[in-house]
């Protein structure tokens, strides 16, 4: 196996100066030790503890059942793994929307579970959120576009900023977002041409899912890499292994020889 460390940008101020120097940024989910075990060997530039982990392992139909407990728990797991980059960790839905003082003490649970920095959904209107968690010290990363969070008030997950208004309000969000201190932004589900345009607007790092190779870096869910996420997968992932039939293939392997007597042999037993 290969990493890339000597790329790597091991705090939030060397993520942001990776606008301007350095390879795309790579950035990946995880939700427990053993992913985030994998991230940190194959020398991933950031891990996100996302939100996501809610359709992804927990079996929610969407990402506003996460708790902030839910996340907490998540990084813990994430963090005992012993990062070799920064940890980002989602706000879930509520923990922010309540306004600025509820959204600290969200954050403050997320840092102390050792996340490095907190990502959160939605532009202009979260501006005095955003200013809050910077007042306490917190990094915070946007995410505009396709915000999971916002599946209800946009009618299912379907691609933003498509007309020409819609694109402008996204250009003004990022901007918004980045003159008021966010290190980096997440753009998810957004032609690629808009992504271009905001890329080009901010001077923060611009992270894309399902936003073209016009970023300054790339996400994507840990499960949908290495094929762990059902059969279905957005037209944006690229899957690079087949872990879940791989996973059968071994199950129905150690179920066989259960069934037909080759397992366990002695030298998997114990002598007394
Ligand atoms: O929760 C998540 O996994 C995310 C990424 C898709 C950016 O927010």
């Amino acid at each position: 196996m290969t990493s890339n460390e000597g790329a790597k940008a091991s705090n939030i101020p060397a993520i942001r100066q990776r606008k301007s120097s350095g390879p795309p940024v790579v950035m990946v989910t995880a939700y427990d030790a053993p992913s985030a075990r994998a991230a940190f060997a194959a020398g991933v530039d950031m891990v996100l503890v996302g939100d996501s982990l809610g359709m992804v392992v927990l079996g929610y139909p969407d990402t506003m059942h996460v708790s902030l407990d839910d996340m907490v728990r998540a990084t813990e797991a994430v963090v005992r793994a012993g990062p070799s980059c920064p940890v980002v960790a989602d706000m879930p839905w509520t923990s922010y929307h309540a306004g600025p003082e509820r959204a600290v003490d969200s954050a403050a649970r997320l840092v102390r579970a050792g996340a490095s920095a907190v990502k959160l959904e939605g532009g202009a209107k979260r501006l005095g959120v955003v200013q809050s968690l910077l007042d306490a010290e917190v990094p915070v990363m946007g995410h505009l576009g396709l915000t999971p969070q916002s599946v209800l008030a946009m009618g299912g997950y379907k691609t933003q900023g498509r007309s020409p208004g819609a694109a402008k309000m996204l250009v003004e969000d990022a901007i918004a977002l980045a003159d008021a201190g966010c290190f980096a932004i997440v753009l998810e589900g957004v032609p690629t041409g808009v992504a271009e345009t905001i890329t080009a607007a901010v001077p923060v790092p611009t992270i894309g899912i399902g936003a073209g190779a016009g970023c300054d870096g790339q996400v994507l869910v840990f499960h949908d890499i290495i094929g762990w996420a059902g059969p279905r997968a957005p037209r944006f992932v690229r899957r690079y292994a087949d872990l879940e039939r791989a996973a059968v293939q071994a199950i129905v392997a150690f179920a066989s020889d259960v069934r037909e007597g080759r397992f366990p042999t002695e030298d998997e037993s114990y002598s007394s």
